[in-house]
């Protein structure tokens, strides 16, 4: 038994902060942004928006789009890096706002590659049948953990949300297979330390770009063998989106066309948990996405924390038996 995708949502801050705008703030540049990253603008929350109204805003249009009611989630799950309180939990807080009724909320914390562990934890939890329904969100606001005065950081993170809602698949279809893995000896090269009077992003950039470039295709290779696949099954990577010469990097490193990769670091910057949804609703919205094929999620993170997932589209979302 796998988990299926029956839904998808998304929400994105209005605020745009251009590589311009951030030439005023810091001592950089559009063409280095540009060429080192890929990344052109993101998007910042209000100051009286938190990530747990963004969430809420993706969790209510995943459970619109899958066409069920808000009394059929069992269970929901948030990825965050960023959350408004430690407790209560984004998830609970998010539960609220949505107007959910009773039912399960804890928060997942694997950094950027939270969203590709979450989905490997719905799965299983689904797959166990504890629950039948799972609500997965992965949103952040980055931007209140962003230094402002550090050029090496705060021209990489932006903020937004995406969400799916999760069901059991038709035999062969939904999520074929999961990789996770960690390495806590990296714990230092990417952090938000607790307890400082600024909790800010702290970042060895050029540490965890060389850790990136090599994780990103073993990850993906490791998810597809367990699913008995090959690179030439992929129809679509979505990695996680934090510098566009590390996908590039992952996709020669695998041999994949530059065309099955989908991303949005030029508009949104690094989302971190959000980064995969938000560009899996991207194809999906452009009705690019066919029954049979098969996506790849791959994302690494803090912690040190990677994984990549095998998803067989069954599409049945959007309400609508295939
Ligand atoms: O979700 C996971 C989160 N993080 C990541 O994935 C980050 C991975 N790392 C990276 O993406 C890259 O390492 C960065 C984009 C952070 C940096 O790019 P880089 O090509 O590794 O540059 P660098 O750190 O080696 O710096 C090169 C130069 C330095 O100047 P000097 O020492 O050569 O004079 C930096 O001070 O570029 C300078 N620099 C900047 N210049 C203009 C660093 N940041 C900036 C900036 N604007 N924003």
């Amino acid at each position: 038994m796998a988990a299926d995708i029956v839904g998808i949502g998304v929400s994105i801050p209005e605020k745009v902060l251009t590589n311009a705008d951030l030439e005023k703030m810091v001592d950089t540049s559009d063409e280095w942004i540009v060429t080192r990253t890929g990344i052109r603008e993101r998007r910042i929350i209000d100051d009286e928006e938190t990530v747990s109204d963004l969430a809420a805003a993706a969790g209510l249009a995943a459970i619109e789009d899958a066409d069920i009611g808000r009394n059929e989630i069992d269970l929901v799950l948030v990825a965050t890096g960023s959350p408004e309180t430690i407790w209560p939990s984004t998830a609970c807080l998010a539960q609220g706002k949505m107007g959910l009724p009773r039912c399960a909320a804890f928060d997942l914390q694997a950094a950027c590659t939270g969203f590709v562990y979450g989905l490997a934890v719905a799965d299983s939890l689904i797959a166990s049948g504890l629950f039948k329904t799972v609500l997965l969100i992965g949103a952040e606001a980055m931007s209140r953990f962003v230094d402002w005065s550090d050029r090496n950081t705060c021209i990489l993170f932006g903020d937004g949300a995406g969400a799916v809602v999760l069901r059991e698949a038709r035999p062969g279809y939904g999520v074929l297979a999961s990789y996770l893995d960690a390495d806590g000896r990296g714990a230092d090269l990417l952090k938000i330390p607790v307890g400082e009077k600024h909790q800010t992003i702290k970042m060895s950039g050029n540490e965890i770009f060389r850790f990136a470039v090599k994780i990103l295709p073993q990850c993906v290779e490791s998810a597809l063998k367990k699913a008995g696949l090959g690179i030439e099954n992929v129809d679509y990577f979505i990695p996680h989106q934090a510098n566009q010469r590390i996908i590039e990097a992952a996709l020669d490193r695998l041999g994949l066309p530059k065309e099955r990769a989908i991303g949005n670091i030029a508009q949104y910057g690094n989302t971190s948990t959000a980064s995969i949804p938000l560009a899996l609703d991207e194809i999906y919205r452009t009705k690019s996405l066919k029954q049979g094929d098969i996506i790849v999620t791959a994302a690494f993170g803090a912690g040190l924390t990677w994984g990549a997932n095998v998803i067989k589209w069954s599409g049945t979302s959007g309400g609508m038996d295939a």
